[in-house]
């Protein structure tokens, strides 16, 4: 049955991983791999996190099955974290899923039920594995343009695609922090998103897993909330391996916006269909700790004291990065990355400068250029920038 089975192909970003952990040199800097580091290169468990998990250990009686959905504590707070009161709860299907990626492809999957000739449009460029899920389903898929080479946001062209795409498509956009490049559209960028999808009528699919990474908690919301908002019907997929740093432990959440309560109703039950016929239960232990900590005032406070401070590191390590690229390149080449969002910059360089980093420096980037800022420490942002500036010469 296996004989001849061609192999599966390689993520190049977990690839790159794996490359990174086989390299055996001393003062190998990773900024490849998409986790939020500190200023000892580690990840640590945040300690509003930490401190759930003990009060979990010390009070859970059970380990019995939750709901298909997941606990409903989790999607309430969740909800109540990404879209404040922009939408009523009488709206909202939800369905707990194996973190952001399960919200993904659980998004796919309602799509590929609910509108199977529907082609998704993704930015270009976006977060690889969007396009490759909807590859592996055989859905239909389109790019629109977004980012432009000098890294920002490509308006005219955005717009221009934006409002090319027909009813029924739907829109991916990544709720803020866009993974690869740090390009947002700004307050008022949303508000023409919005304006153009309730004319064309496509639905938006929004990606956030970044929340508060960016500009702040609510400030990194306020365009998904817009949207909400305005047009009747929205996905959105929400991952906490970032922001509450539970990578390996897997919470994840997807939440469908429809026009009314009918609607909803049979949403919740596609939702949960999805979910037995995936998986039966989401992961419960992660969304748990989530829960626990939004619904507690004083590890809430904590838990945004860290994720601020992680936001407040990166933006330093942003400034700092760029201000020592134009000291040693002498150009302003680089000036953007310092007002790009969240973890990930794209770096304007050619695969062989790349390349040349990783084999002759040891300074590990994604093959299209993009890096994770808070691989970057004090410690090595001289070294970093004057490899940068050797290879580009
Ligand atoms: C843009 C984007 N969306 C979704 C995810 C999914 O995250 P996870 O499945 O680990 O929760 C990631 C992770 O890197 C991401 O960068």
């Amino acid at each position: 049955m296996f004989h001849g089975l061609p192999a599966g192909q390689e993520d190049p970003i977990i690839a790159l991983m794996l490359a990174f952990r086989g390299d055996t040199r001393p003062g190998k800097v990773d900024l490849g791999v998409g986790i939020y580091r500190d200023s000892e290169g580690a990840t640590p468990v945040m300690s509003a996190v930490r401190k759930a998990e003990q009060h979990l250990a010390e009070t859970q009686e059970t380990k019995a099955y939750t709901a298909l959905t997941g606990d409903p504590a989790f999607a309430d707070a969740l909800r109540k974290l990404t879209l404040g009161d922009a939408a009523s709860a009488d709206r909202i299907a939800f369905a707990g899923t194996p973190g952001g990626s399960g919200a993904l492809r659980q998004a796919y999957e309602l799509i590929a039920r609910t509108a199977p000739d529907a082609t998704v449009w993704l930015p270009d460029p976006s977060w690889p594995n969007h396009m490759a899920v909807l590859d592996y389903l055989q859905r239909p898929t389109r790019t629109y343009r977004y980012a432009a080479p000098e890294g920002e946001l490509d308006r005219d062209a955005f717009f221009e695609d934006l409002a090319s795409i027909p009813r029924g498509d739907v829109v991916l956009l990544h709720g803020c922090c866009h993974n690869p490049t740090g390009i947002d559209p700004a307050p008022e960028d949303w508000t023409r998103i919005a304006e153009i999808l309730s004319q064309t009528g496509a639905v938006p699919l929004i990606d956030l897993a970044y929340q508060g990474f960016g500009t702040g908690l609510t400030e990194d919301a306020a365009g998904l909330r817009h949207l909400a908002k305005t047009l009747p019907e929205m996905l959105l997929c929400i991952s906490c391996s970032k922001t509450f740093g539970l990578y390996r432990d897997r919470a994840g959440l997807l939440l469908a916006l429809a026009a009314n309560d009918a609607d909803r109703t049979t949403l919740q039950s596609q939702l949960t269909l999805l979910n037995r016929n995936a998986f039966s239960f989401p992961p419960d232990h992660a969304g748990r700790l989530v829960s626990t900590v939004l619904a507690d005032p004083v590890l809430k406070a904590e838990w945004e004291a860290e994720l601020t401070a992680m936001r407040t590191r990166i933006r330093t390590l942003r400034d700092t990065f760029t201000a020592e690229l134009r000291r040693l390149t002498n150009s302003d080449r680089f000036d953007r990355i310092a007002s790009q969002n969240g973890m990930f910059s794209r770096l304007p360089l050619e695969p062989e400068a790349i390349r040349a980093l990783r084999e002759d420096h040891g300074i590990y980037l994604i093959g299209d250029g993009r890096m994770n800022v808070s691989g970057l420490t004090d410690e090595t942002i001289p070294r970093v920038a004057r490899a940068i500036a050797e290879t580009t010469v």
